[in-house]
């Protein structure tokens, strides 16, 4: 692999917010690449989309940074990872990370027998969920359960409102009817929710793959020689494809971002 490819960005794409719960975290592993996001916040949340809408989605967002010249993108969204990866894999001759694959071995080898995992009613209508943990481990019982609203009140910044905190306890509370060990959030919007979750429960109950996440791609680009090698701190640049101003202000939270170009 040439020098120069090294170099290259690395993409990172969601709906809007979520990615940055990835992002934040792989910024601090890996502060010396350089970085694009893109949120597509036009057609936010992919969600409640058909397979051929998130398909259309992520091939503009993967052929924008094509355009880049990235030497890789990180599906930082389950619902793609869930329903567009398997589509459009082979579509590009750059690494592609899918959130739901690249963690599903580390969430098999929990020491837990009951898992529960909220997601997006796209990423759960799937089963990758299940489908991807059981190739490593057949005994986890698994309870999905969609959490419909959940990404429109982190988009929003409502989440402290009472009537949304209504909505996410009684969400929690019929997942909380399985008893499960741990649960996973398997929307990276949904990290923003853990003050409000934590209202009810430990937060320790709830599992961030993102964790697992940014370990597995930082190993896969060693592997791969893909590491940049310059030592000073990698750029970083910021894109949506519609409302800057809402992105900035919901991004507090993990991510301050000030400079947002539209495209
Ligand atoms: N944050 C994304 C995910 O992980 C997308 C959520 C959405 O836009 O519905 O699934």
């Amino acid at each position: 692999m040439d020098k120069d490819i090294k170099n290259n960005s690395i993409g990172f794409c969601d709906s809007g917010v979520g990615g940055l719960t990835v992002y934040s975290k792989f910024r601090k592993i890996l502060n010396t690449e350089n970085c694009l996001f893109f949120g597509d916040l036009k057609n936010s949340p992919y969600g409640n989309k058909t397979k051929e809408q998130l398909v259309a989605f992520s091939r503009r967002v993967f052929d924008f940074f094509k355009e880049k010249g990235v030497k890789a993108v990180v599906m930082a969204c389950n619902t793609t990872s869930a329903s567009t990866y398997p589509v459009i894999k082979d579509e590009y001759d750059f690494k592609i990370y899918p959130i739901i694959q690249s963690c599903a071995k580390i969430l098999a080898g929990l020491d837990v027998k009951r898992l529960g995992v909220f997601a997006t009613a796209s990423t759960i209508n799937s089963g990758v969920y299940e489908s991807e943990i059981h190739k490593y481990n057949k005994d986890m019982v698994i309870y999905s359960q969609s959490c419909p609203d959940w990404v429109n009140i982190v988009e929003s910044h409502t989440q402290n409102q009472p009537e949304k905190i209504d909505i996410i306890k009684r969400d929690l509370d019929k997942m909380m009817a399985n008893n499960p060990e741990k649960i996973v959030l398997g929307c990276t919007h949904y990290p923003y929710l853990l003050d409000v979750l934590g209202e009810f429960v430990s937060k320790d109950l709830f599992i961030d793959p993102s964790e697992y996440f940014v370990d597995f791609i930082k190993s896969d680009l060693e592997k791969s020689a893909l590491l940049n090698t310059q030592t000073e701190v990698g750029t970083e640049e910021f894109f949506v494809s519609a409302n800057p101003n809402e992105f900035k202000l919901a991004s507090g939270m993990f991510y301050q971002v000030d400079k947002v170009e539209v495209v």
